[in-house]
């Protein structure tokens, strides 16, 4: 397989292929995963949650993400890496440039960060300082205060139309994916449609370009709960690498998310 970039998922959105994403956290499951043809990796701060045991991202530094990416890295031949910016680290646009280049240096190949139209300056002064940016929009768990708990994001139609318009916003900034975390279905599409970078959901319905998944979820082993959006892949197959082959199989078909995934 060669090197996927932020161009070959742009290429697969063009040809309506679906773009497979998962999260890991080091190198031996970055490897596992790589070599299952799975297009993208993302180190998440949800690291917080599945492997500290936090009660949400927010615990999660720099310098925790710094360190898996460089583990998740080594393992890595051809899966694009997607390194997440943690709450507060880019709260101004000086803190986004110092602390998406430790990451940039610990091996992404691009940056993911949580936030609409606030944003707009620090992902134009990174674009142009030669850092590719990833934006995250709906359930943002780093406002998880803010929304007053885990909550789909997007049901009343206004506060659709702010997503929406946001997207674009990003879009125009210069952003190059975009992670849709617990919308409505419908508006999944909508904004999939409204924008021309590849969407990737978690929880947004089966019309985004592709799927995001926390490795944990997918593989039955999350310390708490299976989130209604998780399908565990690992009880249908009894292998790491053929539930994550089936996975990436499922997301290509169509199959997966299924209507039991999704939010009306
Ligand atoms: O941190 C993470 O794993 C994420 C995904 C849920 C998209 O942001």
């Amino acid at each position: 397989m060669a090197k996927i970039t932020t161009s070959t998922l742009i290429k697969m959105k063009q040809q309506g292929e679906k773009i497979s994403t998962i999260t890991a956290y080091d190198a031996s499951f970055a490897k596992l995963f790589d070599q299952a043809g799975i297009h993208a990796i993302l180190i998440g701060d949800s690291l917080g949650m599945v492997l500290q045991g936090q009660d949400d991202t927010l615990p999660v530094t720099i310098d925790d993400m710094a360190y898996h990416t460089q583990s998740v890295r080594r393992g890595v031949e051809n899966t694009l890496i997607i390194g997440d910016m943690p709450f507060m680290s880019y709260a101004t646009k000086e803190q986004a440039f110092i602390n998406a280049a430790k990451l940039m240096q610990a091996g992404a190949n691009i940056v993911k960060m949580e936030g609409g139209s606030w944003l707009i300056d620090t992902i134009k002064g990174l674009v142009e300082r030669g850092i590719p940016v990833c934006g995250h929009l709906g359930l943002t768990p780093q406002s998880v205060n803010v929304f007053g708990g885990f909550k789909v994001q997007g049901r009343q139609e206004q506060q659709a139309l702010e997503i929406i318009e946001q997207a674009k916003q990003l879009e125009q900034a210069g952003i190059q994916l975009l992670v849709l975390e617990c919308v409505p279905a419908e508006l999944g599409k909508r904004i999939t449609e409204a924008v021309s970078v590849p969407t990737i959901g978690i929880g947004a319905g089966k019309d985004t370009d592709g799927q995001i998944l926390v490795m944990h979820d997918a593989l039955g082993i999350s310390c708490s709960y299976m989130p209604k959006f998780s399908r565990n892949f690992l009880k249908d197959t009894g292998d790491i690498k053929k539930a994550i082959e089936l996975y990436i199989s499922e997301v290509s078909h169509g199959h997966f998310p299924a209507d039991e995934h999704i939010f009306k």
